[in-house]
């Protein structure tokens, strides 16, 4: 039998405990022994709760308990799960979790950590919910470069886009619907300003380049300035709008990345991820491209990731798996001087000047509307683009990048 300890009995830990429960024959037989919940660290109590009786509020009780071999930490943040994940590691406790932040934030010290303690940590569900995407990278796509990782890798902004443009929806009204449903983040400004999806691209970036890529350094834009006029031109264009997240690598130890909104053409298999749905588009050298798509947030799915961790773990006990995630830093090079096509919304009376001045190839008129106007422009440097815009001043009603 191997004993698991959950520490964060919330969404995605509450989901963790149900999926070890639910699917215990297979889950059991993957492990090749018995997995049992022995432990639930929460701050709260749960009467009533069948699991109640394992609840516990002193991580000590978990840490020097040397029946505990696996440690699930879906609390989230860098303060106290930090110091409960190495605390677990120091004692050759491996570790899971769905804790994107602190994998963007400590990812190669604590696998250096688990690895000094011949164990390991595993972080399947940090990125994407429940798509398997990190074990394709570091294990599936062995014999790749990649090249270039582009995703849609937030479930709430991707769920608030596509009631935007399906239902024509409001932003906050939508938003609270993700809030109830459990995929958006504590602080919601993670999901909707872009942050989340930085950190997951930065993870994704870090096993692209085994290099670490540090997200506090990547170009970051969320969606709150996308309204309900962009979805109105991007539906007369032919196009969607998503939240990209991106990630080249430019030479040895660069990478591009950026986090915005772009306007899609519909035909892109990335229009096609809808709702809480995400998606990992992955260009390899060998293989070309290929593309992973599953739910991105919500409990049993995210939690369905931890436990293939455990799994993993279970399996590995006193061996170590594989990352390449170095602690070096790769350098994120400059997004000022990407070339990038634009789409431009103008009021009306300004459009034969924006024209002039950005270089317009197209121009896109919506029946029915008289108090805008809409412009596509050719790829010109982001510098280049922004100093334009700021010259059209307040003429200028939205911008998005196209893709
Ligand atoms: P929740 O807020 O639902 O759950 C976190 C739980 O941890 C809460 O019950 C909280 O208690 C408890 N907790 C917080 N701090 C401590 C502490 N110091 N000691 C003991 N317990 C503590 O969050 P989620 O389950 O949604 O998310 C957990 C992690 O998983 C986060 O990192 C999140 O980013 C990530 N994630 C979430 C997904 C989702 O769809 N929800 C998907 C993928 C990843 P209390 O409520 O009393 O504060
Ligand atoms: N808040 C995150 C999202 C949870 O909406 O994608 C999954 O990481």
């Amino acid at each position: 039998m191997i004993n698991v300890a959950v520490l964060g009995y919330g969404t995605v830990g509450s989901g963790v405990v149900e999926v070890i429960e639910k699917n215990k024959d297979m889950v059991n037989k993957k492990s090749g022994q018995e997995l049992r919940v022995k432990y639930i660290l929460d701050l709260r109590d749960f009467p009533g709760d069948p699991y109640a009786d394992r609840v516990i509020h002193d991580f000590d009780k978990i840490v020097n308990d040397d029946e505990v071999a696996i440690v699930c930490e879906t609390m989230g943040g860098v303060g106290a799960a930090y110091q409960f994940t190495k605390a677990a590691l120091e004692k050759g406790k491996s570790v899971c979790t769905s804790n994107k932040e602190l994998v963007a934030k400590h990812g190669p010290e604590l696998l250096r950590l688990a690895h000094a303690h011949n164990c390991n940590y595993l972080f399947e569900a940090s990125v994407g919910g429940g798509i398997p995407i990190i074990r394709p990278l570091n294990y599936s796509l062995t014999a790749e470069r990649i090249e270039a990782i582009t995703g849609i890798l937030n479930g709430t902004t991707n769920y608030i886009l596509t009631k935007m443009e399906q239902d024509g929806a409001d932003f906050e009204s939508v938003l609270k619907e993700a809030q109830e449903k459990g995929y958006a983040e504590r602080n919601p400004e993670a999901d909707v300003e872009g942050h989340d999806a930085c950190r997951k691209i930065a993870i994704l970036s870090s096993l692209m380049t085994g290099k670490n890529v540090d997200s506090e350094k990547i170009y970051t834009e969320g969606i709150t300035k996308v309204t309900a006029d962009d979805f109105v031109y991007a539906k007369a264009a032919g196009r969607s709008i998503k939240l990209l997240a991106r990630s080249r690598v430019l030479g040895e130890d660069e990478v591009l990345a950026m986090v915005a909104p772009f306007m899609i053409d519909k035909s892109h298999p990335l229009a096609m991820v809808n709702g809480v749905f995400n998606a990992v588009f992955v260009t390899g050298n060998m293989l070309g491209d290929s593309m992973y798509y599953g739910r991105g947030a919500g409990k049993l799915p995210t939690a369905s990731a931890v436990v293939s961790d455990v799994v993993d773990c279970a399996r590995h006990l006193g061996r170590i798996i594989m990352c390449f995630w170095e602690d070096k830093d790769a350098h994120i090079a400059d997004i000022s001087g990407v070339e990038t096509a634009w789409f431009v919304r103008v009021k009306t009376s300004a459009l034969q000047q924006a024209q002039a001045a950005l270089g317009a190839v197209r121009t896109l008129e919506v029946p029915g509307r008289s108090e805008d106007r809409a412009l596509f422009t050719k790829p010109m440097k982001e510098s280049e683009f922004a100093k334009k815009c700021g010259e059209l001043g307040s003429d200028v009603l939205g911008t998005l990048r196209l893709y």
